[in-house]
């Protein structure tokens, strides 16, 4: 019988990828689909609120610890008049979405999402319309939002009964504009060249704000990557990060190609960053770009296609289960993620809820976790701190895209307060056991904490309504460490978490 395969990895302490933004452990939530609602918002279900949101759905994106939640888009954004969505809300008019040929009744608007978010305990990362709008109304957006004093749009504000100003610290300036599907899609040249007058108006009016601006959708635009020198050229001084979206999906069929899939997100950003370094280099600033990876998840392998009828409010838009492989290979992006953090501070998944969603409800009110659940709540509790990278040694194989795929992608973070060092892991393989043999540098002596493994025998499992623990954490074998030196396995297609601590106890 053939022995387990093994890798050899080393952390050292003094190698650091950077310090975490929190903001990396952000969501989205549009208007779109049942995200709002049917989702957050469905004042009807008994477990609501009487502003008629869901407390059970709220419960769940608490627990996540989202540090900043995108709103309201999304394609949604560029068809968006903030004006319909403010006010008494029997006089806000129903407006039919382009984007998603939807009707939106502007019931949820911006002060009950503000509202609502707050109540989740994350900071809302606005968005606004460079489709249909412009400089103006992003300013009298602004304004409404963060501005105290005598303007029309901050009394405006009072007079909805929100007297202090939100203070929303970051701004998007517009959505996926290279997208030919996006209302009002452009050149790199124009989008440039408007983003950067918004840009300057926004910051003239609250120079504490931060701008988000649009960097390219996909690679697989034609535009891609001139899309983004050209954008920078136009807004580097004014913008604070470039976005990057980014879906994963096994469209090919191809399991083994799919589980390998976040080497195409760590090569795209690392292209991202060069055509960033780039316009730095040109312009002779010393300024740095970071990124903000503001939409990013994978596909549900269950999802074959919208079939929801148009102009209906909250129809059932990009809605599937995730299944064990697509969890492997959201934690091998939540991992390319965290390896990049020393150029990405912001980060979303899209979305919170049903759209893709971490979170699913139904049409008969039930609420349950996806598995792609869990390596987002473990990262988001565990992982802040230092990023430090996992030197690994481990068996590979080739994709049919001649990709070398390690079969473990493993990042670790050393929160330097309390001492504890945790260790977050995929194995990628089908089929394979992997024996893990682990080195800790640099460390004062260390003892095994903890251990949480998600695993499926099948690649095709899923959390249902009805079986909403088909895939869950549990508890690992914890390591033995001696010498700041262990050996440790994972199961095939698994996500697992160590957790090591010092042998005085926590320093906090
Ligand atoms: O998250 C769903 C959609 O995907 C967003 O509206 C858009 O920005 C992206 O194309």
């Amino acid at each position: 019988m053939a022995g387990v395969q093994k890798a050899r990895a080393v952390i050292d302490r003094d190698f650091v990828i950077s310090r975490i933004d929190s903001r990396i452990y952000g969501g989205f939530i549009e208007h779109m689909g049942r995200c709002v609602y049917g989702g957050i918002y469905q004042p009807q279900h008994s477990e609501s609120d009487e502003a008629g949101f869901r407390r059970d759905v709220a419960g769940m994106v608490s627990e996540l610890d989202v540090s900043v939640i995108r709103y309201p888009g999304g394609n949604f954004v560029s068809g968006f008049r903030w004006e319909d969505s403010v006010g008494p809300q029997v006089n806000r008019p129903t407006r039919m979405d382009l984007a998603w040929k939807s009707l939106e009744t502007n019931e949820v608007g911006l002060d009950e999402f503000a509202k609502w978010a707050s109540q989740v305990g994350s900071q809302v990362m606005m968005a606004v319309n460079l489709g249909t709008r412009g400089v103006e109304e992003a300013a009298h957006l602004l304004e409404y939002c963060n501005m105290a004093g005598e303007s029309s749009f901050s009394k405006l504000r009072n007079a909805h009964g929100r007297e202090q100003p939100y203070s929303f610290k970051l701004w998007c300036l517009g959505n996926e504009m290279d997208g030919p599907w996006q209302i009002c899609n452009t050149s790199a040249a124009e989008y440039g060249l408007l983003a950067r007058e918004a840009g300057k108006v926004m910051k003239r009016l609250d120079p504490t704000i931060e701008l988000v601006a649009c960097g390219s959708s996909s690679l697989n635009l034609p535009t891609y990557p001139d899309w983004d020198a050209t954008v920078m050229e136009y807004c580097y001084d004014i913008a604070d990060y470039l976005s990057v979206h980014m879906y994963l999906d096994n469209k090919e069929d191809d399991l083994e190609a799919y589980l390998a899939k976040s080497l195409i997100m760590d090569e795209y950003i690392d292209s991202i960053v060069a055509a960033c370094d780039f316009v730095k280099a040109k312009k002779r600033s010393s300024k740095r770009m970071y990124l903000s990876f503001d939409e990013w998840n994978v596909v549900p392998s269950t999802w074959k296609g919208n079939d929801a009828e148009s102009w209906t409010v909250g129809p059932a838009l990009c809605e599937g289960s995730h299944t064990t492989a697509d969890m492997i290979v959201f934690g091998s992006m939540l991992i390319s993620l965290l390896k990049h953090s020393d150029r990405i501070r912001i980060a979303c998944i899209a979305q919170l809820v049903n759209v893709f969603g971490v979170i699913m409800t139904d049409s008969d009110g039930r609420v349950w976790k996806q598995s792609i659940y869990y390596p987002f709540l473990h990262a988001s509790r565990f992982g802040r701190g230092l990023a430090l990278p996992v030197q690994m040694q481990a068996p590979s194989y080739v994709t049919n895209e001649k990709r070398e795929a390690p079969l473990i992608e493993a990042v670790s973070v050393f929160d330097d307060d309390s001492g504890v060092l945790t260790v977050f892991a995929v194995n990628r393989s089908l089929s394979e056991e992997l024996e893990m043999n682990l080195e800790l540098r640099g460390f004062d002596a260390l003892i095994g904490h903890e251990s949480i493994v998600v695993q499926h025998e099948n690649p095709s499992a899923y959390n249902k309504a009805d079986a909403p623990d088909t895939i869950v954490p549990r508890n690992g074998f914890v390591p033995l460490v001696n010498d700041n030196r262990l050996s440790t396995r994972l199961l095939p297609l698994s996500w697992n978490v160590w957790r090591f601590k010092p042998a005085g106890g926590n320093r906090k």
